[in-house]
């Protein structure tokens, strides 16, 4: 098949990059801001015609969660505007959409994981404007496959454990919100997945949303903790509450995905957080040694 990855230089995208290096079964097409815009209609039109995309990755995103509450209309544009134009692209193509969302799109406030059919209460204008993109690609009836995932990491682009461990070397302790739970992910992880589903699938109708992050419940606290540990550094951490760490956006107490459906849809378990943590930070110590 004939697979177009927007938004490829991003933490996911780039994992894609590194599954489909040794992939010979697809054809593979890799676009970023800089060579296919999201936003250009008439580019997106072109794009799909010239490479006959039969599967498009949809990677791009405006993900500064903190930014989108003072530009809202721009992450309009590129979190739901972008992906209707690629759901209508898509179905007119008759092309599989796979694309990716946000545990932000729930309130925070319950106290069991989420599923994908509970109710949906954004309490951010990332949330909003996310669970706007979900919603206008379902409208469109293309087919598709959402995946929401939360807390995503990786050895590139800008991420929580990487200002972690860069904090780690400048400070001799840190302050880490606690009151927050959720669950990391490992952007290979997520980037494995959504390649075996789309082997598994091809181009057989589809109209399904999943949760997916690593397996497991933890803090940003604990998080901030395991990565300075398991990088052997030295470094307190200190718990404080969201309180105490005010931020533009809010964020939601309680942020954990079930992912029975997945579990169940692909009959694969799910890699524990710390155990993919482990192996991200590997990737990052020999990425540091070259
Ligand atoms: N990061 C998280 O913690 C997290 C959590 C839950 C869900 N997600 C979702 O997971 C997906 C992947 O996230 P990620 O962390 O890999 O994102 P990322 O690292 O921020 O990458 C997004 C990529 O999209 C590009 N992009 C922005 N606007 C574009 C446009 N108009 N056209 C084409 N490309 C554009 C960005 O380029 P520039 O860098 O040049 O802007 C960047 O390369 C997103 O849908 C995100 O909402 C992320």
């Amino acid at each position: 098949m004939n697979i177009l990855v927007t938004g490829c230089n991003g933490q996911l995208g780039t994992e894609i990059g590194k599954i489909a290096a040794s992939d010979e079964t697809h054809q593979w097409w890799f676009t970023d801001v800089d060579t296919l815009d999201i936003c250009d209609e008439k580019a997106l039109k072109q794009y799909f015609n010239d490479h006959q995309i039969e599967v498009c990755i949809n990677c791009a995103a405006y993900t500064a969660v903190d930014n989108a509450e003072d530009n809202p209309l721009l992450a309009e544009k590129i979190n739901a505007g972008a992906p209707a134009l690629l759901a209508s692209i898509c179905r007119d193509n008759k092309a599989l959409l796979v694309h990716v969302s946000t545990d932000y799109v729930f309130n925070g406030q319950g106290d069991c994981p989420y599923r994908e059919d509970d109710e949906a209460h954004p309490v951010s204008v990332y949330g909003k404007t996310k669970l706007d993109g979900e919603n206008r690609i379902r409208e469109c009836g293309c087919n598709h496959i959402i995946f929401r995932t939360a807390w995503l990491y990786s050895a590139t682009g800008k991420n929580f454990v990487k200002t972690m461990l860069s904090l780690a070397d400048t400070k001799d302790s840190i302050n880490v919100i606690s009151d927050q739970q959720g669950t990391p992910t490992w952007a290979y992880d997520l980037a494995e997945i959504i390649v075996h589903l789309i082997n598994r699938n091809g181009l057989k109708p589809i109209h399904e949303t999943f949760h997916f992050t690593n397996d497991g419940i933890t803090t940003w606290y604990d998080f901030a903790k395991a990565s300075i540990e398991i990088a052997g550094k030295n470094c307190r951490v200190n718990p404080i509450t969201t309180e105490q760490y005010p931020t533009k956006a809010h964020r939601p107490a309680y942020s954990v995905l079930d992912k029975s459906k997945i579990k169940a849809y692909t009959n694969r378990s799910i890699p524990f957080w710390r155990d993919s943590l482990i192996k991200c930070i590997d990737e990052l110590q020999r990425k540091a040694q070259l």
